[in-house]
């Protein structure tokens, strides 16, 4: 099929890829003339395991390709996706700019039938605002006579694992109320459909809201168990117990159920903050939502006030080694990262930070600049050297087997304080190490 993509941001490129493999031609469209020199020319702006190539292939192979021509882009698609940004408003609402700016485009240029598929992450409402947008652009062509459908179809994939959700995805929402839509998605999605039924088709509002339905859940599920062990804390229980407890009934599982320093990344803290603000604007007080983000925003703060008890509130010229700056593995993004806010308040006490991500170095440097108090280092050891102790902010596979004599022979004073519960209390005592961990018993 013909699909145009428009934005070329994680999920646009993601969902691009995915489909030009299946055998679809795409064209992606992007306003930012850089970003789409750059991937004319090979070079991924994220990274993704896996993207960079399965992008190279489907260039090579004529599937997939990259314009900042509008026009162009709305003439190859039958089906055309909207896959831009959708940042908070100063409310924490979803700033629509963009979205819409692409709905009039796409009616500005268009000349036949367009299926325009909503990928982002939008408000209960927006399709609605999306086709008011559409039918006053082509009303002023004097074109009101073109078809067209909008629908919903959120994305589920996460950083890191976003070619394999979006190939082998849990579920596939279809937000429309036509049933040629309904046919046309169900044949472009037929590839990822396979052994048992994925596709959920439902009104456009059930699927816009499903999306942010989904995020709040899990960020609850996320913000429950900070809590929990906050409680485990203070009454010498260990998280890790209740975790496997509670995680072993299937109504709770075990997903999503692990404390740890906060949850980031670009869509937990915006959505649950987005949905917050869709409910008040509605009049509806969302307790829990407010609660499940002031949790987080707390348990940001969790490890600073271990560092702090331990060294008595001074670090004035103490050197901590950070492990971990991306808000989770296998992944460079920052955006929300609990490591933000280590960093900040470390500096802020007058501490010096040696830092290691394996990916996220020169996200990191973009955004704190050269700084007398960080130091990036090229490897987890280097991180370590002569510093007072470890901190563990992400949890990256290379972080979770620790050398206990390296790390106790590197550090000046044997403390690690763990952000992300990785490794067993009882051990590093036995080793020596002052040990401080998420929930569970120092
Ligand atoms: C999330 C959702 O998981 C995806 O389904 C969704 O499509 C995506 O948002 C989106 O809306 O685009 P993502 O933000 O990539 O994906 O990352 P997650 O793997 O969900 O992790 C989010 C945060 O929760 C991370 O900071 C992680 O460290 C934290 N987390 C996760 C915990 O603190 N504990 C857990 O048990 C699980």
């Amino acid at each position: 099929m013909n699909v145009t993509v428009f934005g070329t941001g994680y999920v646009g490129l993601v969902q691009a890829a995915v489909l030009a493999e299946a055998g679809n031609k795409v064209v992606c469209i992007d306003i930012d003339t850089k970003k789409v020199e750059r991937l004319k020319q090979g070079v991924i702006p994220i990274y993704e395991p896996g993207l960079e190539p399965m992008v190279n292939n489907s260039v090579s192979s004529g599937n997939l390709s990259f314009s900042t021509e509008a026009a162009f882009g709305v003439e190859h698609g039958e089906l055309i996706f909207i896959a831009v940004g959708t940042p908070p408003d100063e409310d924490g609402s979803a700033d629509l700019r963009h979205v819409l700016t692409v709905a009039a485009t796409i009616a500005q240029f268009m000349e036949s039938k367009k299926y325009i598929i909503n990928k982002s992450t939008v408000p209960v409402g927006t399709a609605d605002k999306v086709r008011a947008t559409v039918e006053s652009e082509l009303s002023k062509r004097n074109r009101s006579d073109l078809p067209f459908d909008i629908i919903s179809n959120p994305e589920f994939l996460k950083e890191g694992s976003a070619l394999n959700d979006c190939m082998r995805p849990d579920r596939i929402i279809i937000g429309t109320s036509e049933a040629d839509s309904e046919q046309k998605l169900r044949h472009l999605y037929a590839p990822f459909n396979r052994n048992h039924e994925k596709i959920l088709v439902m009104d456009v509002k059930s699927a816009e809201l499903t999306k942010y339905a989904a995020n709040c859940m899990l960020a609850t599920k996320i913000s429950f168990m900070n809590e929990m062990a906050n409680i485990a804390d203070k009454v010498g229980a260990d998280i890790e117990a209740v975790r496997k407890g509670i995680g072993s009934d299937p109504r709770v599982g075990y997903q999503f159920i692990y404390a740890g320093i906060g949850y980031g990344g670009s869509c937990f803290p915006k959505d649950v903050k987005a949905l917050i603000s869709s409910a008040q604007q509605m009049g509806i007080a969302a307790d829990i939502l407010a609660a499940v983000e002031s949790r987080n925003e707390r348990q940001k703060h969790y490890l600073v006030e271990k560092i702090l008890s331990h060294f008595n509130g001074d670090i004035q010229d103490k050197t901590f080694a950070l492990w971990g700056l991306s808000f989770k593995p296998n992944t460079d993004d920052m955006r929300e990262a609990p490591s933000r806010i280590l960093l900040t308040r470390l500096w802020e006490r007058g501490a010096k930070v040696r830092a290691f991500d394996p990916e996220a170095l020169t996200e990191c440097q973009r955004i704190f600049g050269d700084r007398e108090d960080l130091a990036l280092c090229e490897s987890k050891n280097d991180a370590l050297q002569g510093a007072d102790a470890l901190i563990v902010a992400t949890e990256w596979q290379q972080f979770k087997s620790l050398d206990l004599n390296e790390v106790k022979g590197a550090l000046s004073t044997a403390v690690v304080f763990d952000g992300r519960n990785q490794y067993e209390p009882g051990e590093m005592r036995d080793a020596g190490f002052d040990y401080y961990c998420v929930g569970r018993p120092d």
